[in-house]
């Protein structure tokens, strides 16, 4: 593929303007939302949605979701059940990713859900993505900004190291606060969890007074998440790790003896908000095994175990 030139847009009046009409002229555009950063595009131009996957390289199958900065705006394109009203007035704007069946007078791309008849839908927290939602004027189709199967971007520096040279611009807004992508929950039937996030099972049921039933299922794709080999460093990765071995660095949780420690006090937001970040760090080209600490499977930790789980599983 022939590479473009990458613009950086700062996110003021003249960056958000810019990337609007990067957007509105069929081009692809990163920008940082709350959990990780998002590669764009206008949901309803087939030529951008294209555009998307082989920037990404990212297999045709694996639908995108479509980004709004208003409830209305979203009702027009999907039918809206009692548990969507119920969770959005909870979690919206925020990291949770309904999958909703599409209405058919949507002029979604059909590209974009892979020709599936539902949508994954979500409203970032984030003023920047808001902002450009809203001078676009549309829906904003966007996956992680990131190459297919590697590790998700929470900095504008991780995007331009994976994806400069194959996208139109980026919107550099730091670091993302949360640093996990959101948890996707399919409202089509009884909800069903299929990835766990930067928002808990826990508080997700809390809410919605029932229990989610689990849609994770490690070889049937329905979410990337569940592929089996996804997030992945090019080192190889160990899970468990009490300390290291010959040639690895280890990532360390709580009080240990480590090369980089996603949260001295044990706490799973700051491990959160690092894992990626830490990720890239310590995958620098010259170390070639990252050891990592056990992390509780309990609240956010669920969610790292599934990234790292996938981080470290076979690569093909
Ligand atoms: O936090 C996030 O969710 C970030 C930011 C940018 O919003 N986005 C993100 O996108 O993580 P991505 O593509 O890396 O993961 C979202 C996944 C898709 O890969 C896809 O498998 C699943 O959502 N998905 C999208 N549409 C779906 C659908 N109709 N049915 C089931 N799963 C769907
Ligand atoms: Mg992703």
């Amino acid at each position: 593929m022939s590479k473009i030139l990458t613009k950086t847009l700062m996110p003021d009046d003249t960056g958000l303007k810019d990337a609007a009409g990067i957007l509105a002229s069929g081009g692809i555009l990163a920008f940082p939302t709350e959990t990780v950063y998002g590669l764009g595009a206008d949901a309803t131009n087939d030529a951008a949605i294209a555009r998307i996957y082989s920037a990404k390289k990212r297999p045709k199958f694996n639908p995108l979701i479509v980004h709004f900065s208003d409830l209305a705006m979203v009702k027009n394109h999907v039918f809206w059940p009692e548990s969507a009203e119920i969770l959005a007035r909870a979690f919206w704007p925020g990291a949770i990713t309904f999958v909703l069946k599409k209405r058919a007078k949507s002029p979604l791309s059909r590209l974009l859900s892979a020709g599936l008849p539902s949508i994954a839908v979500r409203i970032p927290d984030h003023p920047i993505a808001d902002r450009l939602i809203s001078i676009f004027n549309g829906p904003i189709a966007a996956p992680s900004a990131n190459p297919a199967g590697k590790i998700s971007s929470t900095s504008a520096e991780h995007v331009l190291n994976g994806l400069a040279g194959n996208i139109g611009g980026i919107i550099d807004g730091g670091k993302c606060k949360l640093g996990l992508e959101s948890t996707i929950v399919d409202l089509t039937k009884h909800p069903t969890l299929l990835r766990p996030g930067s928002i808990t099972v826990k508080a997700v049921q809390r809410v919605l007074g029932e229990k989610l039933i689990s849609g994770q299922t490690k070889n049937v794709v329905k979410a990337p998440g569940q592929l089996s080999s996804h997030y992945a460093p090019r080192a190889s990765v160990r899970l468990n790790a009490t300390d290291k071995m010959d040639g690895e660095v280890l990532l360390g949780f709580g009080q240990m003896d480590c090369d980089l420690n996603l949260s001295l006090t044990s706490d799973l937001t700051e491990a959160a908000s690092n894992l990626f970040a830490y990720l890239h760090l310590l995958d620098n080209g010259r170390n070639t095994q990252i050891a990592v600490a056990t992390i509780p499977a309990t609240g956010l930790g669920l969610a790292i175990n599934d990234r790292l789980e996938r981080a470290a599983a076979p690569r093909n």
